[in-house]
């Protein structure tokens, strides 16, 4: 096995889907990790959306503050030093802002997917963000096939099981690190909470993750290509076949600590009802269910915000 995390080519999908079936599942079992490439998502959606939020982080924070979180920190701007990774016991060095799903009337959960939040000083950003919602929605079900594929599931078997997913855009912004000796870092180690996550701006240095034998290792992805990750809720689902990796974004050394890094996050959730019950194509002798009290998606959910300090 090499130590370097995979980039595949999405293209190969319709080409060649046996063997990248068994590519990525090969990559998720050993790594949690695969990169994409030729995957569709339009070059001009990603950089207008990145417009956008560069502009949003740029606002006073009075005005930013105006649009503080609500939910959970699950949709809007969440400032600087709130988020707190699990047994961490100091904040993390970014802000970010969440945008959720658009449900409109017919939501059969207001009470979890709650509206969007939109910065008025900034007319195109709903537009434009969303639209990288909508793209990534869709990018995320098709990676979804392709890991249905890989545990012995339908192809289509996620489809439904997420469509009115409380799935999250996160734009986030690391500033520049001004106090060199701060024992805080710009993301500290944790696992994903969702099912898998796509990640744009991978290509910026500082993301690690940690290897079986528990040493770190970059992630050196190409521009343009989007890394997919699994979280816990997939290596729950998959009794932990799949493994949901720590990974983590160090401060950069020298003059580097002085630019600010930016990365937009993609969190596939499935819908809120959604229970997750181990499959029983990953449970065997060799493997019994280690997860045998199944979980609805949303208490699941709940649980892990409260452990970082979001609820
Ligand atoms: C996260 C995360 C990585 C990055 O927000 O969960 O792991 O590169 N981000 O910002
Ligand atoms: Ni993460």
């Amino acid at each position: 096995m090499s130590t370097q995390v995979p980039i595949l080519d999405l293209g190969r999908f319709e080409a060649d889907r046996p063997s990248l079936v068994t590519e990525a599942g090969d990559a998720y079992r050993e790594f949690g990790f695969c990169g994409f490439v030729n995957h569709g998502l339009p070059n001009d959606i990603t950089a207008e959306a990145y417009d956008v939020f560069k502009r949003f982080f740029a606002l006073p924070n009075d005005v930013k503050m105006r649009y503080r979180s609500v939910a959970g920190g699950q949709r809007g701007y969440t400032p600087l030093g709130l988020e707190q990774a699990k047994n961490q016991s100091v904040p993390d060095l970014k802000e970010f802002w969440h945008v959720g799903r658009e449900m409109g009337a017919g939501n059969p959960w207001p009470e979890i997917l709650q509206p969007n939040r939109w910065p008025r000083e900034i007319p195109e950003f709903k537009t434009k963000a969303y639209s990288l919602y909508e793209s990534l929605d869709q990018l995320g079900k098709r990676i979804l096939r392709l890991i249905a594929l890989a545990i012995g599931l339908d192809e289509n078997w996620f489809d439904g099981r997420v469509a009115q997913g409380n799935s999250i855009l996160r734009a986030i912004h690391y500033p520049p690190i001004r106090n060199k000796n701060t024992p805080a870092v710009r993301a500290a180690e944790h696992e994903d909470i969702n099912l898998i996550t796509l990640l744009i701006g991978s290509d910026e240095e500082g993301l690690q993750i940690q290897s079986r034998k528990g040493n770190w290792i970059p992630v050196t992805s190409i521009p343009g290509a989007i890394i997919v990750n699994i979280g816990d809720m997939m290596k729950r689902l998959t009794n932990d076949m799949l493994r949901s990796t720590p990974h983590r974004v160090i401060n950069p050394p020298g003059p580097k600590s002085d630019q600010p890094r930016y990365s937009i996050p993609f969190f596939v959730h499935p819908n809120p009802e959604f229970l997750i019950e181990t499959l029983p194509q990953c449970i065997s002798n060799e493997r019994p269910n280690r997860y045998p009290e199944p979980i609805t998606a949303n208490d699941f959910l709940e649980q892990r915000l409260r452990e970082i300090k979001m609820l």
